[in-house]
């Protein structure tokens, strides 16, 4: 399997990895394929994503889009946030290959359920 560059960077020494202790959310998804879990801590400062970090239990791809996509979330809004999709994750990792694209999926979903958490958190 050929990864890129820059998968291989934020494989090894990924971005933003870790818990959050006192996170106002997180988001856990599974892929029922692998098997593989991802979990996603943030931290809020209204609507905008102060601190994020993730655990990810999981093949390099997936460890990799955890680090991009961390990255490409801190100090956004929600709205921006969730704006963001798969394709975007793996344009910015310089590509993934094609039996790994799905592994990119796992991330927005980890990502989208963090934030519904969140929101779900604020209305009571
Ligand atoms: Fe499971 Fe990549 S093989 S997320």
């Amino acid at each position: 399997m050929i990864y890129s560059e820059k998968v291989l960077e934020h494989f090894k020494k990924p971005h933003n990895q870790g818990e959050i202790k006192n996170a106002d959310a997180v988001g856990e998804v599974g892929n029922p394929v692998c098997g593989d879990v991802m979990k996603i801590y943030i931290k809020m400062e209204k609507d905008v994503i102060k601190d994020v970090k993730f655990e990810t239990l999981g093949c390099a791809a997936a460890i990799a889009v955890s680090s991009a996509l961390t990255d490409m979330v801190k100090n956004k809004t929600i709205d921006e946030a969730l704006k963001i999709t798969k394709d975007q994750i793996v344009e910015d990792l310089g590509g993934l290959p094609p039996v790994k694209v799905h592994c990119s999926m796992l991330g927005v979903e980890a990502l989208h359920q963090a934030i519904e958490n969140y929101k779900k958190n604020i209305k009571h």
